[in-house]
């Protein structure tokens, strides 16, 4: 084991904390805080760089909390940040993004929290596996290793029954979801339903039931709509976010294209945007999962919406006013950029759940006339350094501009 004495300076992308070796190797410490000196164990060395995990703190940040979650202790990866105190959680993901942004090359970008949310009791889905007596466990930091846990700070009370008294067998994946509002429960268990004990009304699906084509689904409510979620289909962290989520994107829009007719919901999932800030303006959802259209159809039924099954970069643009796109974690990167470019959209809205992808769009989009406008950290992973950001981008002499 090799322990090093390192002086941290700042926070990465990634959650861990920034320091410099004599000899100018960058060091990426986790469970540490910039401006921190700590004792850290080396755990990968590369020419370049080294990752470290600090195992003692001599010069605490001001922002150093004790973790307020026991399984953190014990070992649980679960949660990377609780060791650092809310407000400084959510300032850092804002500092995080602007310094994504600037280099990405955009001048003083504006970056701003959004609605405020808990950190705690909120999130509608926890993904682990069975523990050896078949209690739900999340993995061990750094280790794909079970740690049976009986409670979890983060997670809905209706999901964190289900941690604390379910058993799942000797399942390998365990996805618990919940409607919080409409307090239906789903487990989807892998690769079989079997073993599997919880209370009655929660509705067991088998992972090998579902690639048979067995549908299984639950509703959750959120910003004035059900929504029919099914067992393959996204949805967001919770409907509180979703919310907090849906009030940004609709806030952008009416700064910045108040008069769009036309919305492309571009990586629509279960319809969210399209369903919500779309309300009035004919709208396109675009996106690839089987599961997720079905929901958009079902959730989208009365309003006048087009909605197609396909891959982004295989779409054939339409022309829209707002393009608000929501990609995976990757990004929209190239093929998604040209597509919204090619709808002639005066304005896009980034939704993105990945800062490195966030950054590699922004200079895409400049390149394709888009400007920044502004970006909204909206904290739906609270206690992680897990960021998602709401961005627009304007295009100012545009053909399908609608806006002001
Ligand atoms: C982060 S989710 C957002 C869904 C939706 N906007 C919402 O808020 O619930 C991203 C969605 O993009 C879809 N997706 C991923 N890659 C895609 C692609 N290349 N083309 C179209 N959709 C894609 C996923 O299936 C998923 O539903």
């Amino acid at each position: 084991m090799t322990l090093v004495e390192l002086q941290t300076t700042s926070m990465a992308v990634g959650g861990e904390a920034v320091a410099r070796e004599d000899s100018g190797r960058v060091v990426f410490v986790a469970g540490a805080i910039g401006g921190e000196r700590v004792l850290a164990e080396v755990v990968d060395e590369r020419k370049s760089f080294a990752r470290a995990v600090s195992v003692e703190v001599s010069e605490p940040s001001p922002d150093r909390v004790v973790p307020p979650c026991p399984h953190v202790a014990e070992g649980c990866g679960g949660c990377d940040w609780q060791h650092i105190a809310e407000p400084a959680q959510r300032m850092l993901r804002r500092e995080l993004v602007a310094d994504v942004l600037a280099r990405s090359g955009i001048v003083d970008p504006v970056v701003v929290a959004g609605p405020p949310l808990a950190a705690a009791g909120l999130r509608t889905t926890v993904r682990g596996v069975a523990g050896p007596d078949g209690r739900f466990a999340f993995r061990r930091r750094r280790s794909h290793d079970p740690i049976q846990v009986d409670s979890c700070l983060i997670a809905h009370p209706l999901v964190e029954e289900l941690v604390a008294e379910g058993r799942f067998g000797s399942a390998r994946e365990v996805t618990i979801r919940v409607g919080a509002r409409t307090g239906e429960r789903m487990v989807v268990v892998g690769p079989k339903a079997v073993g599997v004990r919880v209370p009655d009304g929660v509705q067991v699906v088998g992972t090998d039931e579902l690639y048979k084509g067995h549908r299984a689904w639950l509703h959750e409510e959120a910003a004035g709509r059900s929504w029919r979620v099914s067992a393959g289909s996204f949805f967001q962290a919770s409907p509180e976010g979703a919310e907090a989520l849906v009030s940004v994107v609709g806030g952008l829009i009416r700064d910045h294209a108040p008069a769009a007719q036309r919305l492309v919901d571009l990586c629509c999932g279960v319809g969210l945007f399209a369903g919500t800030v779309g309300a009035g303006m004919a709208v396109t959802g675009v996106e690839r999962s089987a599961s997720a259209v079905a929901d958009a159809r079902h959730n989208l039924e009365g309003m006048e919406a087009r909605l197609i099954k396909v891959a982004m970069g295989r779409w054939r643009p339409a022309p829209a006013d707002v393009v608000v796109a929501d990609p995976a974690r990757s990004g929209l990167a190239q093929e998604g950029v040209a597509a919204v470019a090619a709808t002639g959209a005066g304005l896009c809205v980034l939704v993105s759940c990945d800062p490195a992808a966030m950054g590699r769009d922004a200079r895409l989009l400049a390149a394709a006339g888009y400007r920044h406008v502004g970006s909204t950290v909206v904290d739906l992973f609270g206690h992680t350094s897990h960021i998602e950001v709401v961005s627009g981008f304007r295009r100012d002499r545009s053909v399908g501009d609608a806006g002001a």
